[in-house]
């Protein structure tokens, strides 16, 4: 019985440790677990087909739980491999799959409030930096939504919004570089902070300026946000708070395994810096 246990084991699996999101994701998980929970962090580095392996791997370490923030719901024989190992655990940011527990921030809020700060500068043309289709995640999908309908309720039309579609990369998002400039626009939404660096820099490769020649905003509010030339104008996660809530409804679903599914969403805030400015 997991609750007589003293010493917990859990396992966190993120996509890439790259991203400054998930670094700080893992850093507040490490800093919520008290001193008899032990954390096995794994970053898969995107390559998805590691997964299976790597929960095996953790299964066979005997782990009593795991946050997964790496999508198992197109994956079938992974949440059977959970299910079958009767393991606790909680996705984060990835599709509410009914019979897992789900944590993630309030992401068509947060488009919505990206698309609002935009619209409210006067910007009628958008170029967005969006995530491949093997990086795209039930809640990137919920911010693009969210994104997208508040310019349709403002009046832009179609043709003036260029959604690209990239790696979820520094490199993928300065590729973006050429096609941006080739739409024209007068503002960009990335959909990470990640996404947000490696665009800034394709820009100022070609001599373009943020926020003279475009504005730029980005999404999460990693530390990086508040050191980048310009401060880099985003949308905020609580990432501590989503380590602290994910670590608690393990802790939750470890001690009674027959409550029903646990779902909890945080709300996300317009963090206000250098890169925006009026069309
Ligand atoms: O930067 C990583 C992104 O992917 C974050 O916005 C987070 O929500 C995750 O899903």
């Amino acid at each position: 019985n997991l609750s007589n246990k003293t010493d917990v084991t859990i396992g966190v699996l993120v996509p890439a440790i790259s991203n400054p999101f998930f670094s700080e994701f893992l850093q507040s998980i490490e800093n919520y677990s008290d001193p008899k929970t032990h954390v096995m962090m794994i970053g898969l580095d995107g390559d998805r087909g590691q997964l299976y392996s790597a929960i095996e791997g953790l299964l066979s370490q005997g782990i009593d739980g795991l946050i997964v923030a790496v999508a198992v719901d197109g994956y079938p024989e992974v949440n059977a491999l959970l299910k079958e190992n009767l393991i606790p655990y909680i996705v984060l940011d990835q599709n509410n799959t009914k019979d897992s527990d789900f944590i993630a921030a309030d992401d068509f809020h947060g488009g919505q409030l990206a698309a609002q700060y935009l619209c409210s500068l006067g910007h009628e043309k958008i170029s967005i930096v969006a995530a491949n289709s093997e990086a795209t995640t039930y809640n990137l999908t919920v911010r693009l939504n969210g994104f997208l309908e508040t310019c349709r309720d403002s009046g832009i039309k179609k043709e003036n919004i260029q959604i690209i579609k990239t790696q979820f990369t520094k490199h993928g998002g300065q590729k973006t570089a050429a096609a941006i400039i080739a739409f024209r626009p007068t503002a960009i939404f990335t959909l990470s902070d990640e996404l947000a660096i490696g665009v800034l820099g394709g820009l100022n490769d070609y001599g373009f300026k943020v926020p003279d020649d475009f504005s730029l905003i980005g999404y999460d509010d990693t530390d990086y946000a508040e050191f980048m030339n310009p401060k880099l104008t985003t949308i905020r996660q609580p990432i501590p708070l989503l380590a602290k809530y994910a670590l608690e409804m393990l802790k939750n679903r470890m001690i009674n395994p027959k409550i029903k599914e646990q779902i909890r969403t945080v709300d996300v805030e317009l963090i206000i810096r250098d890169s925006c400015k009026k069309r």
